[in-house]
């Protein structure tokens, strides 16, 4: 049912699991401001300690090889290889944990999985700018090439930038996320622009200096909600459809895979709001010069993230100021048949993710695509025999098998969001996405399968040992 090598993942990001914020000379990042101040996050959490996967490295470990797993995607802290975001001064220390961390996993056979920024930005560079400033791209690229350079004779398959739909919105427009700026209807575009032009330019170093000899490959993770008219045949919300998607999706995507540029649509819904509120000006959705790198064909694969499904129909925006959502002019809806579970945006809609991939494979150039993240949290009484996940899990796992099988989707692997429960952002700790309980009042921080960890082990044994193609 699977392609042979297919990849058996799972997931976490380095705020999310590591804590040690301040050890062995890491530098701050914008999460450890964020979760400092009061009034950002859940019951004043932070990830100071988190799972404490800094110490504690080797049970993680253990988990991973009782899953089955042949691949683990971690993210690298940036500030914790490069104190101040620059390569003035590395963290040797910080080298040697990820050091550790990727040889563990290869001698155990598993493949790592890199992703080099997962929200957690450095403050220094915050401090200056952060992703507004256009200098990022190249200091992301020094980054960049610093972790090419330092594990890419070990690490195949990089992730430059997650979701930076995720972090320009909710960092910069809506202001849940950090660095929490609320400059609705600019930032974001702002920073959704720089980190494209981050993006490619480490991309392109990649591609020049060091696949020739290391020989993996490089994208960014794309978040995207399965999308569709809240009334099929209605023109309206058809319209409203294809613009949510455009505005989410169609941002980075577009891009990278398709022109070059932006979706059309995109621009011109920004360029008549802003005509219509009297913005005079150049474009909210700044341009792509000749200064930039070229932005196509920047991916070697397509990395999704997938959570949820949506119905669309046209309206919802902020009156008379400017915000994304007014350009955007759809809004989003909840079909009644998808059960909400755990966090109050995450309804099962499994199917969501064939229609998601097939339309992937039609508009973007059937790209070589690995889910780099899906999964299903538990909110409030944890259960330790989680059967409504294990059945998420399950019928997931066979729409995507019947993507690959009768839509033909180049469905390359799959990583189940998260290996362990983890401080999920504003959330803090109570959402838990784990395939792994951990107490987070012990101090050990013990780790506990759940019974969706045993089946999603059980999925895996199943397909890697039958595996045709
Ligand atoms: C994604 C993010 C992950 C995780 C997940 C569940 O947006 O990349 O870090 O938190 O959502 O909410």
């Amino acid at each position: 049912m699977f392609p042979r090598d297919f990849a058996w993942g799972a997931g976490t990001a380095a705020y999310q699991i590591e804590g040690g914020w301040q050890a062995d000379g890491k530098g701050p990042s914008i999460w450890d401001t964020f979760c400092h101040e009061s009034g950002n996050v859940f019951g004043e959490q932070n990830g100071d300690v988190a799972g404490n996967s800094y110490e504690l490295w080797e049970k993680d470990l253990e988990c991973i090889q009782l899953l089955g797993l042949t691949h683990y995607r971690l993210s690298l802290s940036w500030a914790r290889l490069l104190p101040d975001g620059t390569t003035r001064h590395v963290n040797q220390k910080g080298v040697q944990y990820y050091n550790k961390v990727i040889d563990d996993l290869l001698a155990c056979n598993v493949s790592p999985t890199v992703t080099l920024y997962h929200f957690d930005l450095p403050q220094a560079l915050q401090d200056q700018g952060g992703w507004k400033s256009p200098g990022i791209a190249a200091l992301f690229d020094n980054y960049a090439k610093f972790c090419f350079q330092t594990f890419g004779d070990r690490v195949k398959l990089w992730i430059t930038i997650n979701e930076p739909h995720v972090c320009a919105k909710l960092g910069h427009e809506d202001g849940l996320h950090a660095p929490g700026l609320k400059e609705k209807g600019t930032a974001a575009y702002l920073v959704g622009h720089n980190m494209l032009r981050a993006h490619a330019t480490a991309w392109h170093s990649y591609s020049s200096v060091y696949r020739p000899e290391q020989k993996g490959a490089v994208s960014l993770a794309l978040n995207s909600d399965w999308l569709e008219p809240s009334q099929q045949g209605c023109k309206e919300d058809v319209a409203a459809t294809e613009r949510d998607l455009a505005f989410t999706l169609g941002w980075f995507a577009w891009p990278v895979f398709v022109t070059g540029d932006y979706p059309e649509i995109m621009r011109s819904a920004i360029d008549a709001q802003s005509r219509k509120l009297g913005h005079s000006g150049a474009s909210r959705l700044p341009r792509f010069s000749n200064d930039d790198p070229t932005i196509l064909g920047t991916a070697d694969f397509f990395a999704l993230n997938y959570y949820t499904s949506r119905k669309v129909k046209s309206g919802g925006g902020c009156g008379q100021t400017l915000c994304m959502k007014s350009d955007r002019d759809a809004e989003e809806v909840l079909d009644s048949s998808w059960p909400i579970c755990g966090a109050s945006w995450l309804a099962v809609a499994p199917d969501g993710l064939r229609k998601l991939l097939k339309y992937i494979k039609d508009t973007f150039k059937n790209p070589a695509v690995y889910v780099t993240e899906n999964g299903f949290s538990q909110v409030g009484l944890l259960q330790i025999e989680d059967v409504q996940r294990c059945e998420f899990y399950k019928e997931t796992i066979m729409e995507m098998a019947t993507a690959i099988q009768e839509d033909g989707v180049d469905v390359r692997g799959y990583f189940a969001w998260s290996l362990m429960d983890n401080f999920e952002w504003a959330d803090g700790y109570s959402v838990r996405f784990g395939l792994f309980h951990v107490d987070f009042s012990d101090s050990k921080r013990s780790r506990t399968i759940y019974r969706s960890g045993r089946e999603y082990a059980r999925i895996i044994s199943k397909y890697k040992s039958g595996q045709s193609k």
